[in-house]
């Protein structure tokens, strides 16, 4: 599998491994699980797909927190399973991509025991951001930050000293300073990389230095630069690990960072052509079911994309949101969202009505893959799981709802394990004589279950099937976005290549042209028009006369000129 720019126009299916099959029986997921079921990947007809961290680990936050960076959780199997995952998704024409964890590691991890053990001062403490309190007695952490997960990013040790922790404090931050962790960390990468696997996801991308000399962030948050985050050393580091990942050759490694900073900007040196190859475009995820919000969001990543010469990696779910059929099935808040907290945006908590927002998630899919650049889909939303939003309190295990003592819900209710037969014990996720799935799956799952849909022309996965393996027929890959001038300012419009996606985000049934109709080739909703919260895909190859001879068949009947 030789082609250096693979991923600039992939597909890439996010298996949160835990909640993908269980082939062992613990009733958790794991290696063996998923290459049995690898198929359900190649008949989606994706091209990679992305395992979320699945070494050693405490699992206080799911693999997030590291005790071996070079070994497999014996949960989910052992690093030979990896390899022969590997070896089997290349010969059934899938990368795999692992997800780098570099900020933080585990509180179990070797060299945080060693560091506990040695004296202040010591080279072994030099590798974590260990420092005194302040106050008469260093009773006080050394500064103000607070950590992502809600309560002080500090926790004081045994002796006094405090170490700083940007998520839980299971997960004590790397001092990314210290060479000695540098060292280590390319040898995480060249040992991966040794057995085939073809790239990484970066964890918190921005966050791995902190600034020098731990200054308090402004009680008003006014600061130029967040000191926890996106600090310039940075850089130096994937210059590092890009050389690493060009010495792979004819199929040089490749890089996509969890990258949460603000604009092209500040972007621009990590998409830099020695750096990262791409970052994950969340502008898009974070915003409501609304035509002006959608399109904006479009416009700028596409902006950033021309500018910085990295192609967009969309997405609309991820293992850390609250998943896109219930997002978009509540009422749709349009206050622009908190730019210190994007996330909220996508975790908020309502009334949810599942038609609504089942539709609207069909017809944002079908935009996404109409998009220039490459698309990442989360396992489940080829099946239009919603979230699971009435997890009993004591199954719950995500540290944001313990750390905020349950005033935030988490993640779980996007982890739930998935759904494969609806007749099967266990919905077929893991054998019926094992022991229970990790988080409950309702018994409503069944519904969403993979063969029932496999069955079924009209569902999820048979649309998402149609759209993954179908897209680049009308939509070619390199092809230049061009917005076309719809008269509804409800409906995004646009051409690439011979296809024209539509999107009707308005509250209204809209007609289309004759000469429209019987040229699509896919469609989100109901036949007849574009149906409100429906998209088309249409190939203008097919349009008698051309699309420019189309009156768009809407009351004010225009034209179709470039807006753009
Ligand atoms: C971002 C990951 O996506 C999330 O799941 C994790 O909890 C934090 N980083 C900390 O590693």
């Amino acid at each position: 599998m030789t082609n250096d720019s693979w991923w600039s126009d992939a597909v890439v299916y996010q298996v949160y491994l835990r909640s993908f099959a269980d082939g062992d029986g613990d009733g958790v997921g794991d290696l063996a699980g998923l290459r049995a079921r690898l198929g359900h990947l190649v008949d989606l007809g994706v091209d990679a797909l992305w395992l979320n961290p699945c070494y050693v680990s405490p699992q206080r936050d799911h693999g997030y927190d590291i005790a071996d960076y070079f070994a497999i959780d014996p949960t989910y199997g052992t690093t030979d399973d990896l390899v022969d995952l590997v070896a089997e998704a290349h010969r059934l024409g899938l990368r795999v991509l692992l997800d780098l964890v570099p900020n933080h590691c585990s509180t179990e991890h070797p060299w945080f025991r060693e560091a506990l053990a040695a004296p202040v001062g010591s080279p072994q403490r030099g590798r974590f951001v260990i420092r005194d309190g302040r106050g008469p007695d260093g009773a006080l952490p050394p500064n103000n930050w607070q950590s992502v997960f809600g309560g002080p990013a500090w926790t004081r040790l045994a002796d006094g000293q405090w170490y700083l922790h940007s998520f839980d404090a299971s997960q004590p931050d790397f001092n990314w300073r210290d060479a000695s962790v540098r060292a280590y960390f390319e040898d995480v990468l060249r040992f991966w990389f040794g057995l085939g696997v073809d790239g990484f996801r970066i964890d918190v991308a921005h966050g791995l230095v902190v600034a020098e000399h731990l200054p308090d962030l402004p009680t008003d948050g006014a600061v130029d630069r967040h000191p926890m985050w996106d600090q310039p050393e940075v850089h130096e580091i994937y210059r590092t690990w890009r050389r690493i990942a060009q010495e792979y050759r004819p199929d040089p490694k490749y890089f996509i960072g969890e990258l949460w900073v603000d604009g092209t900007e500040r972007l621009r040196p990590y998409l830099a052509p020695d750096e990262l190859h791409q970052a994950f475009c969340f502008d898009l995820l974070v915003q409501p079911w609304d035509a002006d919000r959608l399109a904006g969001a479009v416009r700028s990543g596409l902006a950033t994309a021309d500018d910085l010469g990295a192609p967009a990696a969309w997405t609309l779910n991820n293992h850390d949101v609250h998943r896109v059929v219930s997002r978009y099935g509540q009422v749709q808040d349009l206050s622009a969202p908190d730019p210190q907290d994007l996330l909220a945006a996508a975790r908020r908590t309502g009334p949810v009505d599942l038609a609504v927002g089942a539709a609207r998630a069909r017809a944002a899919v079908m935009l996404l893959l109409a998009l220039p650049g490459s698309v990442y889909l989360y396992q489940g939303e080829e099946l239009g799981l919603p979230e699971v939003l009435d997890l009993p309190d004591d199954v719950r295990q995500d540290p944001i709802w313990v750390r905020s003592g349950g005033r935030e819900l988490g993640r779980d209710g996007c982890r739930v394990p998935l759904p494969w037969r609806a007749d099967a014990p266990r919905l077929g996720f893991s054998d019926p004589t094992g022991a229970a799935p990790w988080l409950p799956t309702p018994d409503w799952f069944a519904g969403y279950a993979v063969d029932r849909q496999a069955r079924d022309d009209g569902s999820f996965l048979a649309l998402y099937r149609r759209l993954v393996r179908g897209r680049r027929e009308v939509f070619a890959p390199g092809a230049p976005l061009r917005w076309v001038d719809h008269p509804d300012p409800d409906v995004l419009a646009f051409t690439r290549g011979a296809g024209l996606c539509l999107v009707n985000v308005g509250g209204d049934d809209l007609p289309l042209a004759p000469a429209l109709e019987q040229a699509i080739v896919a469609r989100s909703g109901a036949a007849g028009g574009l149906v409100r919260d429906s998209a088309v895909w249409i190939d203008t190859a097919r349009v008698p006369g051309g699309l420019r001879s189309v009156a768009w068949d809407v009351p004010s009947g225009a034209g179709a000129p470039a807006r753009a």
